[in-house]
């Protein structure tokens, strides 16, 4: 009697989709990610001297700030915005690389901000409204600190979440958010209308390591479309290959 057949769910080939499926799905916010997808939300906190036109420009919409009216049901009119709001900013969630080493992924966004004379990391992530950090804008521009060019453009990189199949496939489309004062990922969640332990649990695997931070740091939050239902999980957004995943 010869040796009984190895059982077929260890087949290398599958092992091998296994094993590519945990790496390329390791991180909840998007390290080690293959693919982005279209849309992304940031949660923005106006500041003094901050209108919708000065915010359309940091997001690349020139003069038309008129096309983040739908991401913002709550706020009919852009023209009269108080310091102190928050809006809603648009833009394209892309699976990018450090320039110091191409292969460790991340997702964000890059928005192309045209320096000023005197800006700095810090204050470019100000006018940002922290929605990037200046150890983060130093990490994704090839411009050491100390030497940002008078002229020229500095890549803002805003990070962003797609989703997650081993999370939920119920939720594709995510707010950036980046907490200020007070606030943390539990009640930034509730006053996103995600209040049950269930969904607080839920909330928490697309947070990694924010579990009790207060005041700083970014979440990601799940978000409804314009026309005001949750956007599922694309499963071609992810990149997945696998029938196993959602
Ligand atoms: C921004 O999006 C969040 C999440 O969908 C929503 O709760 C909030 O009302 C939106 N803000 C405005 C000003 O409409
Ligand atoms: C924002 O302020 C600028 C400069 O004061 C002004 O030209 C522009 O019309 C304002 N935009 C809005 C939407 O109020
Ligand atoms: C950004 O973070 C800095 C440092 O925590 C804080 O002083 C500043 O008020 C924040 N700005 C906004 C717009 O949240
Ligand atoms: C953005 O994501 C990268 C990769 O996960 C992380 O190292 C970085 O600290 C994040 N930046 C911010 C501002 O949270
Ligand atoms: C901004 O991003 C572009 C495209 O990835 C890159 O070619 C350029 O060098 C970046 N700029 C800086 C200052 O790092």
């Amino acid at each position: 009697m010869g040796p009984p057949p190895p059982p077929p769910l260890l087949s290398l080939p599958l092992l091998f989709l296994l094993l590519t499926a945990c790496t390329t799905t390791a991180a909840a916010a998007g390290d080690g990610c293959s693919k982005g997808c279209d849309l992304a939300l940031g949660s923005y906190y106006v500041g003094s001297d901050q209108n919708a036109t000065y915010i359309g420009k940091l997001f690349g919409l020139g003069d038309n700030y008129r096309l983040l009216s739908p991401y913002n049901p709550g706020r009919p009119n852009l023209d009269f915005l108080d310091i102190g709001d928050r809006i809603n900013v648009s833009f394209s969630c892309q699976c990018l690389a450090r320039p110091s080493d191409p292969s460790a992924t991340f997702l964000a966004g890059s928005l192309s901000y045209t320096v000023h004379t005197g800006d700095t990391y810090n204050s470019i992530a100000d006018k940002y409204s922290n929605l990037t950090t200046a150890d983060w804008l130093a990490a994704t521009n090839t411009y050491p600190p100390n030497n940002i060019p008078d002229i020229g453009t500095v890549n803002v990189t805003v990070n962003c979440s797609c989703g997650n199949s081993k999370v939920s496939g119920a939720y594709g489309l995510f707010l950036t958010y980046p907490l200020r004062d007070r606030e943390t990922l539990d009640s930034v969640a509730a006053s996103h209308g995600f209040s049950s332990q269930e969904q607080l649990d839920t909330i928490r695997k697309y947070n990694p390591g924010m579990d009790g931070v207060t005041g700083s740091g970014i979440v990601f939050i799940p978000t409804k479309d314009p026309s005001g239902s949750y956007l599922p999980l694309k499963s071609s957004g992810t990149g997945s290959l696998f029938p196993f995943e959602s």
